[in-house]
């Protein structure tokens, strides 16, 4: 018997990178619809034995690590931040971005007092900073941490840049690139242990329209 395939997506623009890829790979049926479309969070699709839930970036490891998905789809970065106790089993060459550090530009650290860094990703930016020997102080902050150095919050951020445009747009620039990153899957381990023939299955057939892999 085919196992349904609970699979948590996250919300957003690497949201919709992942839906086109599954589309292409024949996991989605026209029913589905885009988190920014519609406001409907679980979708089925039973011919592929696939059941879709919506959830926000940072909380589809928690749906997987606890079992209520057997799969997700997140990017690295969130990975990085959150080290859940699940499997990776494939990057994809979707949501291609890096983690960076960035100031404003002309910055120059004087070393003097701790380094405030705003960041969405504090323990990604304490592991950074502990390896270089800096002191911060960790300001945390909730997506769009290009505004806090701009305010005067911040000295630095520690964020996601893919294309540029808003380090650019707000007078920031990357002072070092700490990772880079993609979209990968995960999944559940005792799911993978139950339903690995259909996550299996759906890797293979990722793999096919996944086309620089
Ligand atoms: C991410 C990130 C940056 C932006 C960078 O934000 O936090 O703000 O993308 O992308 P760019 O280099 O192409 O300009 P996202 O749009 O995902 O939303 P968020 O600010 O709510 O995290």
């Amino acid at each position: 018997m085919t196992e349904i395939l609970r699979t948590a997506l996250p919300k957003g623009r690497l949201g919709s990178e992942i839906a086109d890829i599954l589309k292409k790979a024949g996991f989605l049926n026209d029913s589905f619809k885009d988190s920014k479309d519609t406001r409907k969070l679980v979708f089925e699709d039973s011919e592929s034995g696939m059941r879709y839930f919506w959830v926000k970036p940072f909380d589809v490891p928690v749906y997987v690590e606890r079992g209520t998905a057997d799969i997700g789809f997140i990017g690295k970065d969130i990975l990085l931040e959150r080290n859940p106790d699940v499997y990776e089993l494939l990057a994809l060459n979707i949501g291609k971005c890096k983690i960076c550090s960035a100031a404003l530009n002309g910055f120059v650290d004087d070393g003097m007092k701790p380094l405030r860094a705003a960041t969405e990703f504090p323990n990604i930016a304490r592991d950074y900073y502990s390896g270089i020997g800096r002191e911060i102080d960790i300001i945390p902050i909730r997506g769009s941490a290009e505004i806090a150095p701009v305010l005067g919050l911040s000295d630095v951020i520690v964020d996601i840049v893919q294309t540029g445009t808003t380090l650019r747009e707000n007078n920031l620039s990357v002072i070092s690139v700490i990772a880079e990153v993609s979209a990968r899957l995960i999944a559940n381990k005792s799911a993978y242990k139950f339903k690995h023939n259909e996550i299996d299955e759906l890797i293979r057939r990722l793999k096919e329209v996944d086309t620089n892999s």
